[in-house]
C-alpha cells in the first residue's frame, strides 16, 4: 500500500482498504513501541502543527508521534500565526510547504484544511475541523477492534450531537468498515442528510447499515458499543448549552443506556468529556442548570465498560501511524 505524498482529510478520501491500512499500521507501531524497538524512520524532517482550537489529545499525539519517528515539529497556537488574519490560507500554505514535510491544522471550516493542502505541496493532516475528526476515527476504530476483535457486523451506537465531527466521521467509517451505524438523537441533531445518502451508498458496496432514531431503547438494544461527544463543540456559542441540554438530555449515555446493549459492550468517548464537576464548564453548567453530568454518567464512564484512555492513548499510535504512510 503505497499512501506517500496523499494528504489525510477525511475518510471519504480513502477506501476501505486504505482504512484498513492504517488501522493495522497502527496496531505495528504500537506493539513495536510496547516492545521498546526503535522506529525513528523520518529523522531529519520536520512538521508544523497549526492549532486554531485547543487540544490535549492531538497535539501531544502528534509531538510524541513525530519525536518517536525521529522528526521535529514546530507547534503554532491559536493566536501564535499569522494564517487567516494578516495571510490567506493559500500564501500560508506556500510558505510552510516550503520549509516543512508535513502540515498538521485543527481549526474550523473543512475547507480550509483542503485549501491547505491545495497549496502546501506536502502532506496535510487535519487535526480535527467543524465537519471531520478523521484522525480520531483511526485510533477509534483500532480500539474497537482490540477489544471487540473485529470491526465487521459491529453494533456501533452513537448518541447525542450526531450532526458535527465526530457522529459525521464516525458514520463515515462505519459505512466504509462494513459496521452497523445507528445515530440516536432529536432529529434536529442527525447528520446532513447529504452525507447520509453518501454513506448509504457506501453501505451498500461494504454490508455497512444506517440507521437514523429517535429510540433509545431500540439503538441500544444488543449494541457492541456506545459512543458519545460533548454537546457543545469548540467554537460553539456559549448560548446553545440551554437548548442543547433541553434536547439532547434524553440521549445521555447511562446505566440504562448500557443496560440495554449486550454484556460484552464498551463505552467510548473521543474525549475530554463532561462527567464530573471537576472542570471549571462542568460547574459552570452546574451552577446554571443543576446538572453534575451531561452526555455521560460519571458511573458509566468511570465504569469495566468503559475503554476511553486506551481510546486516547491509541490516538498516539494512530497519528503516528498517518504521518509514517503519509510521508
Ligand atoms: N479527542 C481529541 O481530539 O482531544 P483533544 O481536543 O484534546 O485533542
Ligand atoms: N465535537 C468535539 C470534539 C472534540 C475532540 C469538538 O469539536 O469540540
Amino acid at each position: 500500500m503505497n499512501l506517500k505524498g496523499r494528504s489525510f482529510l477525511k475518510l471519504k478520501d480513502f477506501t476501505p482498504e486504505e482504512i484498513r491500512y492504517f488501522i493495522e499500521l497502527s496496531a505495528d507501531l504500537k506493539a513495536k513501541k510496547k516492545k521498546g524497538a526503535a522506529h525513528d524512520v523520518l529523522k531529519g524532517k520536520n512538521i508544523a502543527l497549526i492549532f486554531e482550537k485547543t487540544s490535549t489529545r492531538t497535539r501531544c499525539s502528534f509531538e510524541v508521534a513525530a519525536h518517536d519517528l525521529g522528526m521535529h515539529v514546530t507547534y503554532l497556537d491559536p493566536s501564535g500565526s499569522q494564517i487567516g488574519k494578516k495571510e490567506s490560507i493559500a500564501d500560508t500554505a506556500r510558505v510552510l510547504g516550503r520549509m516543512y514535510d508535513g502540515i498538521e491544522y485543527r481549526g474550523y471550516g473543512q475547507e480550509i484544511v483542503e485549501e491547505l493542502a491545495k497549496y502546501a505541496g506536502v502532506p496535510v493532516w487535519n487535526g480535527l475541523t467543524n465537519e471531520f475528526h478523521p484522525t480520531q476515527m483511526i485510533a477509534d476504530m483500532l480500539t474497537v477492534q482490540e477489544k471487540l476483535g473485529r470491526l465487521e457486523g459491529v453494533k456501533f451506537v452513537y448518541m447525542g450531537d450526531a450532526r458535527y465531527n465526530m457522529g459525521n466521521s464516525l458514520m463515515v467509517a462505519c459505512a466504509k468498515l462494513g459496521m452497523n451505524f445507528v445515530a440516536c438523537t432529536n432529529p434536529n441533531y442527525f447528520p446532513d442528510s447529504s452525507l447520509v445518502e453518501y454513506c448509504m451508498e457506501v453501505a451498500k458496496e461494504t454490508g455497512a447499515s444506517i440507521t437514523l432514531t429517535e429510540d433509545v431503547q431500540e439503538a441500544a438494544r444488543d449494541a457492541d458499543v456506545i459512543y458519545t461527544d460533548v454537546w457543545v463543540s469548540m467554537g460553539e456559542p456559549d448560548e446553545v448549552w440551554e437548548s442543547r441540554i433541553k434536547e439532547l438530555m434524553p440521549y445521555q449515555v447511562n446505566r440504562e443506556v448500557m443496560g440495554y446493549a449486550k454484556d460484552t459492550a464498551i463505552f467510548m468517548h473521543c474525549l475530554p468529556a463532561f462527567h464530573d464537576l471537576d472542570t471549571a464548564i462542568g460547574r459552570q453548567i452546574h451552577e446554571k442548570f443543576g446538572l453534575t453530568e451531561m452526555e455521560v454518567t460519571d458511573e458509566v464512564f468511570e465504569s469495566s465498560q468503559s475503554v476511553v484512555f486506551d481510546e486516547a492513548e491509541n490516538r498516539m499510535h494512530s497519528i503516528k501511524a498517518i504521518m509514517y504512510a503519509t510521508l
